[in-house]
């Protein structure tokens, strides 16, 4: 099938035709208006969507050799995601789905971002588990099969990149704050701090790192002295810390070969190396980056499986911005 994925759901406007499982191609444009916001203005990346998403699904078409009368199907983010940015991005397809007569489906973005794994690794097999970390979520799954997905734990407060977009604000850098606090670590001594890793024990899947942004915070007011790679470093380190253990953990006691990772902070380098270093014996795949950060290539690529099936939305069918994984 010839699919056209659209995604709007935060500041990234994408769209991407996926041809019997195979992306052809993945047009994106980052929204730089926010950055001097230090955060998402949702009002604007709406408008910003509206602007933007007429030219960037002409250029997925335009390097996929498609035109619009090809395409069998219009996959697009449902949720979870800002309100506004979501109608902007549902709207509009449903718009062509009308005009073309074809069918639509409505996809949740953090599904979207575990099967981005597919991308990477065609051949994964399931079960997988796989550590899903982006700037609102932090969970891991047990992936059983196509739609059979069992939760064993997520964040209780903030998410893993939330955790990274705080702390780049506590040190006075730009946002998004993981790409921030990643280039300055590069050069710094993860071991000068040694800050706070909550809900470390046996088999606990749950998340917490609301203590660790406040103790930078405290920290950093009383050390201004200290190297900020270092800090910096060691506030990363933190981070990754604990997403590994629990990673290795959660793959231990499921007894999994494959793991994944997916979301925008598995383009973390150091996050990559730490895992493997970790867990030598496990198969850990990761997306390249640009399939890590939102994409519309995850969207176009899961809506294929389910319009494939027969599955679809009715034309009528409401944005979700806080849907979960069923
Ligand atoms: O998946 P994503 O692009 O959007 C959401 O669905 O949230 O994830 C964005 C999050 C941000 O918090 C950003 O700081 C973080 O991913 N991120 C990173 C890196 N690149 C993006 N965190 C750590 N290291 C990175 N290299
Ligand atoms: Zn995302």
């Amino acid at each position: 099938m010839k699919i056209l994925g659209i995604e709007t759901s935060c500041d990234e406007t994408a769209a991407s035709i996926c041809v019997d499982g195979k992306i052809l191609s993945s047009a994106l444009s980052s929204q730089e208006i926010h950055s001097k916001f230090g955060g998402v203005i949702p009002e604007l990346a709406s408008r910003e969507h509206e602007k933007t998403l007429n030219l960037i699904v002409h250029k997925a078409l335009k390097e996929s050799n498609l035109s619009l009368s090809d395409l069998d199907g219009i996959a697009v983010t449902q949720g979870p995601g800002l309100s506004g940015a979501l109608i902007t991005g549902t709207s509009f397809s449903k718009g062509l789905a009308v005009g073309l007569n074809i069918p639509i489906i409505g996809i949740n973005h953090l599904e979207a971002h575990i099967f981005a794994n597919f991308l990477a690794e065609p051949n994964l097999e399931f079960p997988f588990i796989c550590l899903l970390v982006s700037g609102g979520h932090t969970q891991l799954w047990e992936i059983k099969n196509f739609m059979s997905y069992n939760l064993l734990g997520e964040t209780r407060d903030d998410a893993a990149g939330e955790a990274f977009d705080k702390g780049a604000r506590v040190l006075g850098l730009g946002y998004p704050g993981g790409p921030e606090i990643e280039i300055l670590a590069r050069k710094g001594n993860h071991q000068l701090v040694d800050f706070p890793r909550a809900l470390l024990s046996k088999n606990n899947f749950e998340f917490s790192f609301s203590g660790l942004k406040t103790a930078l915070l405290y920290y950093y007011e009383k050390n201004k002295d200290k190297r900020i790679e270092d800090i910096a470093a060691s506030y990363q380190f933190a981070i990754i810390d604990v997403l590994v253990k629990k990673l290795k953990d959660a793959a231990e006691f499921t007894n999994s070969n494959n793991c994944v990772v997916a979301g925008g902070v598995a383009a973390n380098q150091f996050l990559r190396l730490h895992s493997k270093k970790q867990m030598p014996q496990r198969n850990i795949i990761y997306p390249h980056p640009s399939f890590c950060t939102d994409n519309a290539a995850m969207i176009a690529f899961l809506g294929e499986k389910y319009l494939s099936i027969g599955k679809k939305s009715e034309i009528g069918f409401s944005i979700l911005p806080n849907m979960r994984i069923k």
